[in-house]
């Protein structure tokens, strides 16, 4: 069995790389021309002999064509390749468009040209896609007297950033493809997940890293703030290493389809920071941290919490570390 992923070299393209050879599979990892190393996530792989990184950008339709022809054996096709940063996108939003929206047409149409029908395809969707949209259980409401707010397969979407523009793009042309050409290409809608391997400037390991820099200084007096900007925004964050196997799941089944990824929790910013801090025993944390309007953002996120039983019902996905779980471990890695 051989499986492509795109974007191989980020947070989430490494955990599907181990659990994929863990599974027994050939990987084909593609990684694109960039001036400093970025390899560090899968460095463990590189001597493995079941893997194969090799040379692609997904703006490069004749790159990803090379990588599918060279690799027409391959049964599973995973693109997590994106610019996957919204605030940012704010900033870029062309590139943004050309990477994480168009450049899944790219892959779709490639797919189709060489008819390559036996791949199946997985498109990486996003919670951001909601925006400012959520669902509200009115059931509960009727228990209880509040009104719960939640997103799942079937809450529209509202999209709040080019990032989340992009991805709705995607999704439905990922639809599209299954639809009109019969494509085996499912989406997974997945809620924001991190871990050690996340990247730093996204705000839980931004969180994180300040602390294990600041815990390895002695905890100095001089220790620079840690500057953040909303810290009322909610998310629903689970553990990568969980979610990739959502992933996998879903390329399992015999019919494709779109499938929620999520805790179903929801926490806010400084709840994040309110465990983080306390795991090294600092209980009150505004002396080390400054809201900086800075990082704001045009528009913004305010409230994700996804509802899973479609995936848990269908594919047998539970998440298996809890939020308290998620923010201990990645304390630990960065304090160490
Ligand atoms: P990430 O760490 O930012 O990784 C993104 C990957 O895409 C990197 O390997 C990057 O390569 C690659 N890439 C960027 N531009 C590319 C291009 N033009 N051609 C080929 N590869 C390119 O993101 P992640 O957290 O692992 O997320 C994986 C996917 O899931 C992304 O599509 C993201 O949008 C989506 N997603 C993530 C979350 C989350 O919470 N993590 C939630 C929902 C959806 P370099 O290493 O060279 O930069
Ligand atoms: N990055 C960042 N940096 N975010 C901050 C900061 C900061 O200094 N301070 C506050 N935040 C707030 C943001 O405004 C946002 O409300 C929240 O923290 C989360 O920001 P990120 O960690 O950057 O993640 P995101 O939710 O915008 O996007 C991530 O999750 C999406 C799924 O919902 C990314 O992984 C996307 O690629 C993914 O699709």
């Amino acid at each position: 069995m051989k499986a492509i992923i795109t974007g191989t070299t980020g947070q989430d393209g490494s955990h599907l790389a181990d659990l994929l050879l863990e599974k027994g599979y050939k990987v084909v990892g593609t990684t694109r021309r960039v001036s400093v190393d970025n390899t560090e996530r899968i460095k463990h792989l590189l001597n493995n002999e079941n893997f194969e990184l090799v040379s692609a950008d997904i703006t490069d339709g004749s790159s990803v064509m090379n990588v599918l022809q060279k690799h027409d054996d391959a049964v599973e096709f995973y693109n997590l390749a994106a610019q996957s940063h919204v605030a940012e996108s704010f900033k870029q939003p062309g590139l943004t468009w050309d990477i994480t929206g168009k450049g899944v047409l790219n892959i779709l149409q490639t797919l189709i040209d060489l008819n390559m029908h036996h791949v199946k395809f997985y498109q990486a969707s996003s919670s951001e896609m909601f925006g400012a949209s959520f669902d509200t259980e009115e059931d509960i409401y009727k228990k209880i007297g509040t009104m719960e707010k939640y997103q799942d397969e079937n809450t529209k979407f509202l999209p709040q950033s080019p990032y989340a523009i992009a991805k709705c793009a995607a999704h439905y042309m990922t639809r599209l493809f299954r639809e009109g050409y019969g494509l085996h290409a499912s989406a997974g809608i997945l809620f924001n997940h991190e871990g050690p391997r996340r990247g730093e400037t996204f705000v839980t390991r931004k969180i994180t890293k300040w602390i294990g820099d600041f815990v390895k200084s002695g905890r100095s007096d001089n220790f620079p703030q840690l500057r953040l900007g909303n810290l009322e925004a909610f998310r629903d964050w689970g553990y990568a290493g969980d979610y990739v196997e959502g992933m996998w799941m879903m390329l399992q089944q015999d019919k494709a389809d779109d499938y929620v990824i999520c805790t179903g929790e929801t926490h806010t910013i400084r709840e994040f920071l309110d465990v983080a801090f306390k795991h090294v025993d600092i209980e009150d944390w505004s002396q080390h941290v400054v809201v900086d309007p800075k990082f704001y953002r045009p528009a913004e996120v305010d409230y994700l919490r996804g509802r899973n039983n479609k995936a848990k019902e269908k594919l047998g996905w539970t998440p298996k570390h809890s939020f308290q779980d998620l923010v201990k471990l990645m304390v630990d890695h960065d304090t160490k």
